[in-house]
């Protein structure tokens, strides 16, 4: 596996492989890789000649009271990982590779209304960061495809609304869940989880199952379902950040007679900020 830590180097190789007719698909990641992240990198492979993993913790999607000083930061490990299922490329730039004139007067991108809702209601901001390097990661690699899983939901479908609204030449290919087997999806920030707290958990995911369990039964009673999974989620000791029932494209709240739900849910616990979403046909 090759790694780059400069834009220059990066493009230079991938114009090889370009020129050499190799389809690119491209996996963006903060590091600290766990299977979840393999899973989305061996997806890539199956559809593309040549895959680069991007690594770096991009400090414009975090709060300034959030955890991007402590976010995990572990390449060496993270390296292994990915020469192990045999992916070609890592690119892992510097902060000043990737704003090398600072952040505060960084272009931007946003996707209006959709990055305010949800997460992006709690994280005022965070949606923007992440679509503004995904955008500048999308410029740079220029891949054919890019995957992205499923476990931030909202992340992906404000990145398909981004690809779509500013016509990139890119396809977004959409990685399932891969959950611990209590349920819990995983994530770079299970490793804040407190011992205590771990056998809890998984009652986010509970929770959200139960909803789906609902409303496939019949239930059509939104915010009352919503109520009760707060209720749930509060009995098991966590603080309830939201639960929502939404259309699965939109992601407004859902109607009564929408087809294609999604409930997506975030809870805090004492060490972590955790989220979760499932999606139903009815
Ligand atoms: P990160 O949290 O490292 O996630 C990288 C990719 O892995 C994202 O597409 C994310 O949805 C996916 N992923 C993480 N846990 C997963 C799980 N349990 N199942 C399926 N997919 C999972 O998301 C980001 O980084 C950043 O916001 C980024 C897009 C790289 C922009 O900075």
């Amino acid at each position: 596996m090759e790694i780059f830590h400069h834009i220059s180097s990066v493009r230079q190789a991938l114009h090889e492989a370009r020129a050499a007719g190799k389809k690119v698909g491209f996996v963006p990641t903060m590091g600290n890789l766990h299977a979840a992240h393999l899973a989305l990198v061996k997806q890539a492979q199956s559809l593309s000649d040549v895959v680069v993993v991007s690594i770096f913790v991009n400090r414009l999607q975090f709060g300034l009271n959030e955890d991007w000083d402590k976010y995990p930061r572990t390449l060496e490990a993270d390296a292994q990982k990915l020469r192990s299922v045999g992916c070609d490329m890592l690119f892992c730039p510097e902060e000043a590779e990737v704003y090398p004139n600072g952040m505060d007067t960084q272009t931007r991108v946003i996707v209006p209304t959709m990055a305010n809702v949800l997460c992006g209601a709690s994280r005022p901001g965070h949606f923007e960061g992440v679509t503004t390097v995904v955008s500048k990661l999308f410029n740079i690699v220029q891949p054919d495809l890019a995957v992205f899983g499923i476990k931030d939901y909202q992340q992906l479908a404000i990145i398909r609304r981004m690809v779509q609204d500013l016509c990139m030449p890119v396809r977004i290919v959409a990685g399932d869940i891969v959950r611990e087997p209590d349920g819990l999806a995983m994530s770079s920030r299970n490793g804040f989880i407190r011992e205590d707290e771990r056998p809890r958990v998984k009652q986010l995911n509970a929770s959200l199952n139960w909803i789906a369990a609902e409303i496939k039964a019949g239930v059509r009673d939104f915010a009352g379902l919503e109520t009760s999974a707060r209720q749930q989620i509060e009995k098991a000791g966590f603080r309830p950040d939201y639960v929502q029932i939404c259309h699965s494209q939109t992601l407004e709240p859902a109607a009564h007679d929408d087809k294609a739900l999604t409930i997506l849910g975030a809870m805090y616990t004492q060490g972590a900020r955790l989220i979760d979403n499932v999606s139903i046909t009815v």
